[in-house]
């Protein structure tokens, strides 16, 4: 298959490229040859490049820095995937487009998940965004492809993996880490692998693509000092000792049921894959870590 990756250069995107590069011809402008909210510049691309799958792993994804709701940010969020979902739909394309749990208020009480049926209520700005970019492209494109998944972590890019272990590295003796909310901790690795079975199982609708089972961010920084034998002591801490700009849901379990229905869910439990990326590249991320 011919497929064009927007967003290559960030965490997702470029584990999509790494995973699909394998058995398909990808395709990866970076944000200054293709700028999605550029409607002229996407039409003229998905003319000429007559890809058989679009992948929109582009977005502004700094959730606090959403909250200012300038325009421009709804721009890259909502109205990128919108041209995007018109000119797939123009030119014969399937889309698929990445959303989030942030989709969801996080109010059923746990161990509750939510499915993909459930009604939105996002709490924030970005979570309104991708809510807004969903019902764009569900408007826009007959064969479309939504992944709703959430707390990502990989090789490229900033994260709570990332972060835990170069607060753990500049030794800070103590770490506060949030005990009252519960989600699961994904590799974006993983998810690429995920997106590709969909992609050529022909997947159509809106999909939960996380990895299986959950934890709060404190068990998951457990997992990765115990893993990686980091000198820190981790203390428990509640939501609301964090001054962020935008609320966050408590309850981002999501249930990979259409995934499971369809017989196409690979996604594996969190430490398994939290425990297979540290193996690999724990020792890489210290050195980052170190400035080394
Ligand atoms: N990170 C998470 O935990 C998480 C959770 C749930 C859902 N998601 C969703 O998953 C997707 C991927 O997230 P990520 O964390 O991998 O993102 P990321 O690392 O922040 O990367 C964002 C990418 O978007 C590109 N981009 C930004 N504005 C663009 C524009 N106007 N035109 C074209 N490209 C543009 C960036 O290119 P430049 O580098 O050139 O600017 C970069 O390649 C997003 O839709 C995000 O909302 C993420």
């Amino acid at each position: 298959m011919k497929i064009l990756l927007l967003g290559s250069s960030g965490m997702l995107g470029s584990d999509c490229k790494l995973v699909l590069e394998k058995n398909h011809e990808v395709l990866t402008p970076s944000s200054k040859e293709v700028d999605i909210i550029r409607w002229d510049t996407v039409i003229e691309t998905l003319d000429q490049v007559s890809a058989d799958v679009v992948i929109n792993c582009a977005a502004f994804t700094d959730v606090d820095a959403c909250q200012a709701d300038e325009p421009w940010m709804r721009k890259v969020n909502v109205e990128g995937p919108r041209n995007l979902a018109q000119g797939c739909a123009r030119f014969h394309a399937k889309f698929v487009h990445i959303s989030s749990d942030y989709v969801f208020a996080g109010k059923k009480a746990m161990p509750q998940p939510y499915f993909e049926d459930d009604p939105p209520r996002p709490l924030s700005v970005y979570g309104k965004y991708k809510v807004e970019s969903e019902v764009a492209v569900r408007d826009n494109s007959p064969n479309y492809i939504i992944v709703r998944t959430g707390w990502l972590y990989g090789l490229t890019g900033k994260n709570f993996v990332k972060s835990i272990i170069s607060q753990a590295v500049q030794k800070r003796k103590k770490l506060e880490v949030v005990s009252d909310q519960y989600g699961s901790p994904t590799w974006t690795y993983r998810l690429a692998l995920q997106i590709k079975k969909l992609i050529e199982n022909d997947g159509r609708g809106t999909y939960h693509a996380t990895s299986e089972g959950f934890c709060t961010p404190y068990e998951w920084a457990g997992a990765i000092v115990e893993k990686l034998d980091l000198k820190v002591k981790l203390e428990p801490s509640s939501m609301k000792n964090l001054q962020r700009a935008a609320p966050r849901p408590v309850n981002c379990v999501l249930e990979n049921r259409n995934l499971k229905e369809q017989g196409l869910n690979i996604m594996r439990a969190w430490r398994e894959d939290l425990d297979l990326f540290l193996e690999k590249y724990g020792s890489e991320l210290i050195r980052e870590a170190k400035g080394k």
